[in-house]
């Protein structure tokens, strides 16, 4: 293997908060004992030229307490995970994770790891790609080596994700997720026998908890192009395993996109995103998927507002509409369902009630209020209700445009009933 070291790009491009860091562990370091290396996506993202956000420290020797060491009378938040061996410092502007180099046994396929301290070459040999599976020492006179046992780097020149063994993805299925999640971003290929062993061992995804298994989804929505994965994914068929009947298509491409225009500058969301690629599927196969990904009650109610609001959407598609009409058609829907079925939807009439409704009619608000209509001399109870609803009706509809209109109008109202 030729010599390759990192020195300098690491002083270059790492975040100046993470050289700090690893300056201070050295220092450490030097008293107690120890080898500390950089790894994982931090080298590939390195050897790559792209940005590197999060940073991955792995550490021959105690990570727990070095890490309660440089936290001490810093401005970071840690938290430190005691069975994994893992330490998470958080600074209003670096992640950084150091963990104890590891051995890990699988007690059954989809389980999570037992670990046990290590090598660095124990702790390389876990992990799931070659490309994943390099480190830096940032130890000495060795200090910014690139090692490489797996040809992590061989495989970045000719853009493979590569498994390092036969058994990878039934150790943990998770993993096919990620593998097409690193092809699609970096436009790389999944190695031959890598996709031969994805598609063998798909059923393994069944032995993925539903938790597990959104998170990867997550961070597929968390992706530039999240469409790609998803088509990809479908071909491997991976969607197949997520919910029967779940397809990513070109119209569900042209959604994501609408969906990414639409929220600028900000990003649409696992939210959004999870609705326009269910958004196809009947109510079965929505139940279905919720209970597969345990899917949190907000979620949840988002999912099953946007297929009851694409149930009703045929009362907006009715001409002449009141805006008052609309809005009680809408009312009561998340935003995120509305956004789905204005994205998703096929009518013009349709879509652009919708948009009138999140641009406009969302928004509009009575001048008057619930207390100020008993002083006026509405009975409490249910009918404050219902004038505030006649009065809201006629502000959409703008039959009252000041609070003077509004007074006017509860006078009518209360002398005609
Ligand atoms: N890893 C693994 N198997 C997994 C999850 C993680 O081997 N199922 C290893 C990989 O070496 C990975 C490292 O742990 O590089 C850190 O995991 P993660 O933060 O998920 O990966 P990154 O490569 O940092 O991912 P990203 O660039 O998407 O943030």
């Amino acid at each position: 293997m030729e010599n390759i070291n990192l020195a300098d790009k690491i002083e270059e491009r790492l975040p100046p908060r993470a050289l700090i860091a690893i300056s201070r562990a050295q220092g450490l370091l030097e008293k107690r004992g120890g080898k500390l290396f950089l790894a994982g996506g931090a080298v590939r993202d390195l050897l790559l030229d792209k940005p590197v956000w999060d940073v991955d420290l792995v550490l021959e020797g105690d990570a727990m307490s070095l890490a309660t060491d440089l936290a001490d009378g810093e401005d970071v938040k840690i938290t430190l995970h005691k069975p994994f061996l893992t330490a998470n410092l958080r600074w209003h502007d670096l992640n950084l994770d150091l963990t104890t180099a590891r051995r890990e046994k699988y007690a059954r396929p989809g389980a999570l790891p037992t670990v046990a301290p290590g090598s660095l070459e124990d702790d390389l040999s876990r992990r799931d790609f070659s490309i994943n599976a390099m480190a830096v020492s940032l130890n000495g006179e060795d200090n910014g080596r690139l090692i490489d046992h797996y040809g992590g780097i061989d495989d970045l020149h000719s853009k493979i994700v590569r498994i390092l063994h036969e058994k990878s993805f039934k150790d943990d299925a998770t993993r096919m997720w990620r593998a097409v999640r690193y092809e699609q971003r970096l436009d790389f290929k999944l190695e031959a026998r890598t996709e031969t062993s994805l598609k063998r061992d798909l059923g393994m995804l069944g032995t993925i908890t539903g938790e597990r298994i959104w998170y990867e989804l997550e961070r597929v929505f968390g992706e530039e192009l999240p469409e790609k994965v998803l088509m990809r994914a479908g071909q491997l068929g991976l969607l197949e395993y997520l919910a029967p009947g779940l397809r990513a298509d070109a119209r569900m491409e042209g959604w994501f996109e609408a969906a990414r225009r639409m929220s600028q500058p900000g990003n649409p969301g696992a939210q959004l995103y999870t609705a326009l690629l269910t958004f196809n599927l009947d109510n079965r196969a929505m139940d279905n998927i919720v209970q597969r990904l345990k899917l949190n009650r907000a979620t949840t109610q988002t999912l099953h507002g946007t297929q009851e609001l694409k149930s009703r959407r045929e009362a907006l598609s009715v001409e002449p509409l009141k805006p008052s009409s609309i809005y009680r058609v809408l009312d009561g829907f998340s935003e995120v369902a509305v956004r789905a079925n204005l994205i998703a939807g096929d009518s013009e009439k349709t879509c652009r009630n919708l948009r009138l409704y999140l641009d406009k009619l969302r928004y509009v608000k009575t001048s008057l209020n619930g207390d100020e209509l008993i002083a006026f001399g509405v009975k409490q109870g249910p009918s404050i209700k219902t004038v505030l609803g006649l009065l809201l009706d006629a502000r959409l509809d703008s039959e009252v445009s000041s609070r003077e209109d509004e007074i006017r109008l509860l006078r009518q109202i209360s002398l005609s009933s």
